[in-house]
C-alpha cells in the first residue's frame, strides 16, 4: 500500500451517462448534461468521477458493447463535448476515470466485422472462434452471464464465436499479442488526452483456460466460471497492461472481478506487483442470492455482511487496497436492499453511507445514492429496458413457466434497471432529467426525492455525504485505520473500531428498524467524542458509566476513543 495516493484518499462518484442528465430533450442523458452538473459534484466533494462507457456503441448493453473505442456515442455528444467535460472536471480538482471494456467488443466493431469474414482474415484471431463440438453443437457447454449458451454459430465460416455476455458482445482473444497491443494503444490514446485512469469491466475474464474445457456435470449448459474467472494468464496480462499504459501516466485502475477470492485480490492489488490498484469483488452482492444466482431471492443476514466485509478488510490490510460499494449500475439501490426505503429511508441511507465511509478502502458513490434514491416497480415488463432483465423474464416466464408475479418480484428486488431510472434533479416534469420522453421511466417518487430538495435541506442525505467526505479528508484514520470487529454475535448491531497509531474510533451501526441496546464487549470510554451521527441529537460525549447504550432505528454513531 502506497500511503497517500489520490485513489486512496479521494471518494469516487460513478456516472451512468444515459441516466444522469439530458441536455437536448431526446430523453437520453448526455455529456453536455453532465457538464451542466459539475458544480453539483464539486459541492458534494468527490475527487474522482468514473464515467460508464461513452464510446460508440449499438447499445445492446447500454454502451458495454463498443463498436469504436476511440469515438463518442452519437446520443452522448461529440469528442469536443468530452474534452470540455474533462477540462471542467479538472478545473474543479476532480479526476476522471473512464470505463475500459476489453473482455469483449461489439459485434459491430470493425475488428469483428473483419474477423467473421473468413478463417484467414488478419483479424480472425482477435476473437475466439471454434468449430462445432463433438456432438455437432456448441464447442463447449458454457453458459453466458446473461443466460443461454456462450457460443454463437456464424454461417459465413461455419464456426462458433465465444460471447460470455450477449451474442452482440463477442469475447476478444487476449492470447493474441496483436490484440493486446491494440488495447494498450487505445488506452494510451485516452491517457494522452489527460484522463486519470480506468475502471476495468470484468477484467478477470480475459484469460480463458487452455482448451476451453466444458464445465463438469454433463449438462447442456453449465456455469463455466472455473475456466474463465482469474484464468491462468490474468496476472501476466494485468502486469503487462500496467507496464505498457497506466504506470507511464501515474493513472489509477480498479478492476471489476466477479468471483475473485481474497488471496488473489491481495496479489493483484499489492503495489509491488504493479497490476491494479483495487478490485470490485462481488461477495457482498451475493449475500441475498440463493442457489442458482441473483434472481433466486434470499433474505440477507447481518452476520453475512459482517463476515464478508471483515474477510476483505483483514485480507487486504497492509497488503492491497479495498474498494467499497453497495450499489452501482448493475445492482439494485442500496437503501432498498440493505436499508429501509419507506419509514427510515433517510436514516438508513445515512447509516449505509457511514458504513461505507468508515471502512478501510476507497468509497464509490453511485449517482443518486447521495439522494437516497430507491428501487422502482414498473407494472409492465414492457417498461423495462435492460437486456439481462428481459432475458431473465423471457427465459423464466416464457420457457420455465415461472408465474409472472414471481418473476416480477425478482426483478423488483434485483433488476439492473432499479439503478438506471433517471437521476432525480427536481420535482418538475420527469424529475428535471429531460424535457422530452425519457428512455426509461422516472421513479414516481421524484416529487419527494430529488436533488433540489436535498440541497435545500441541511439535514438531507446529500449534506450527510458531504460531511462524511469532508471528514475523510481531515482524518486519515478513516482511510487507513485498521478495522477490528466487535460484538460479532449481535444480530442488529454492526460495531467495529478503526485504529491508526494511537488514535482509535468506535463505529456503531444499528442495522434494524427497532431500538436496540449495545453494551457487552464495547469499549465505552469516558469522554469519547462524537465525530458524526445520523440523528441530530446524539450525545456529544460517551457516558462510560452507562453499561448499555440505546441505539434508535438505523442509528449510526462514530466516536473518537483515544
Ligand atoms: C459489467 C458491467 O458493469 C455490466 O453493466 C455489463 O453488462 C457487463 N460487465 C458486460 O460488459
Amino acid at each position: 500500500m502506497t500511503a497517500g495516493a489520490f485513489w486512496q484518499e479521494e471518494v469516487v462518484y460513478q456516472i451512468y451517462p444515459r441516466s444522469f442528465m439530458d441536455s437536448n430533450g431526446d430523453g437520453i442523458g448526455d455529456l453536455r448534461g453532465i457538464i451542466s452538473k459539475l458544480d453539483y459534484l464539486k459541492e458534494l466533494g468527490v475527487g474522482i468521477v468514473w464515467l460508464s462507457p461513452v464510446y460508440k456503441s449499438p447499445n445492446d448493453d447500454n454502451g458495454y458493447d463498443i463498436s469504436d473505442y476511440r469515438s463518442i456515442m452519437d446520443e452522448f455528444g461529440t469528442m469536443e463535448d468530452w474534452e470540455e467535460l474533462l477540462h471542467g472536471l479538472h478545473e474543479r480538482g476532480i479526476k476522471l476515470i473512464m470505463d475500459l471494456v476489453v473482455n469483449h467488443s461489439s459485434d459491430e466493431h470493425a475488428w469483428f466485422e473483419e474477423s467473421r469474414k473468413s478463417k484467414d482474415n488478419p483479424y480472425r484471431d482477435y476473437y475466439i472462434w471454434r468449430p462445432a463440438g463433438e456432438n455437432g453443437g456448441e464447442p463447449n457447454n458454457w453458459l453466458s452471464f446473461f443466460g443461454g449458451s456462450a457460443w454463437q454459430y456464424d454461417e459465413a465460416t461455419n464456426e462458433y464465436y465465444l460471447h460470455l455476455f450477449t451474442k452482440k458482445q463477442p469475447d476478444l482473444n487476449w492470447e493474441n499479442p496483436k490484440l493486446r497491443r491494440e488495447v494498450y494503444d487505445m488506452m494510451n490514446f485516452w491517457l494522452d488526452k489527460g484522463i486519470d485512469g480506468f475502471r476495468m469491466d470484468v477484467i478477470n475474464c480475459i484469460s480463458k483456460a487452455d482448451g476451453l474445457p466444458s464445465a463438469p456435470g454433463g449438462e447442456r449448459y453449465a456455469w463455466g466460471g472455473d475456466f474463465f474467472l482469474c484464468g491462468p494468464r490474468l496476472e501476466e496480462y494485468l502486469k503487462e497492461m500496467n507496464e505498457q499504459t497506466l504506470s507511464r501516466y501515474n493513472a489509477m485502475s480498479v478492476g471489476e472481478m466477479p468471483g475473485v477470492p481474497t488471496d488473489l485480490a491481495a496479489v493483484y492489488t499489492d503495489p509491488a506487483n504493479r497490476a491494479v490498484n483495487m478490485v470490485f469483488h462481488f461477495e457482498t452482492m451475493d449475500i441475498d442470492s440463493g442457489e442458482g444466482g441473483k434472481w433466486n431471492l434470499k433474505p440477507w443476514k447481518l452476520a453475512d455482511l459482517k463476515a464478508v466485509t471483515g474477510k476483505w478488510q483483514y485480507a487486504l490490510n497492509g497488503k492491497g487496497w479495498n474498494s467499497l460499494y453497495l450499489n452501482n449500475h448493475d445492482q439494485p439501490r442500496m437503501v432498498s436492499r440493505f436499508g429501509d426505503d419507506t419509514v427510515y429511508r433517510k436514516q438508513s441511507a445515512k447509516l449505509l453511507a457511514t458504513f461505507l465511509h468508515t471502512l478501510q478502502g476507497t468509497p464509490y458513490i453511485y449517482q443518486g445514492e447521495e439522494l437516497g434514491m430507491t428501487n422502482v416497480r414498473f407494472e409492465s415488463i414492457d417498461d423495462y429496458r435492460d437486456v439481462e432483465l428481459l432475458n431473465f423474464y423471457r427465459e423464466a416466464v416464457g420457457e420455465r413457466g415461472v408465474p409472472h408475479e414471481q418473476a416480477m418480484a425478482s426483478i423488483y428486488a434485483k433488476g439492473r434497471d432499479n439503478a438506471r431510472t433517471p437521476m432525480q434533479w427536481n420535482a418538475g416534469p420527469q424529475g428535471g432529467f429531460t424535457t422530452g420522453e425519457p428512455w426509461i421511466g422516472v421513479n414516481p417518487n421524484y416529487t419527494e426525492i430529488n436533488a433540489q430538495e436535498a440541497l435545500g435541506d441541511p439535514d438531507s442525505i446529500f449534506h450527510y455525504y458531504k460531511r462524511l467526505i469532508a471528514l475523510r479528508k481531515k482524518h486519515p484514520i478513516m482511510i487507513y485505520g485498521d478495522y477490528t470487529l466487535l460484538a460479532e454475535e449481535h444480530e442488529q448491531l454492526y460495531a467495529y473500531t478503526r485504529q491508526l497509531g494511537e488514535e482509535k474510533w468506535l463505529v456503531l451501526l444499528n442495522f434494524s428498524g427497532q431500538q436496540i441496546e449495545a453494551g457487552a464487549g464495547l469499549p465505552f470510554e469516558e469522554g469519547a467524542e462524537l465525530i458524526i451521527s445520523n440523528y441530530g441529537d446524539a450525545a456529544a460525549r460517551l457516558d462510560a458509566s452507562a453499561e448499555l447504550l440505546a441505539l434508535r432505528p438505523y442509528e449510526a454513531l462514530v466516536y473518537r476513543l483515544a
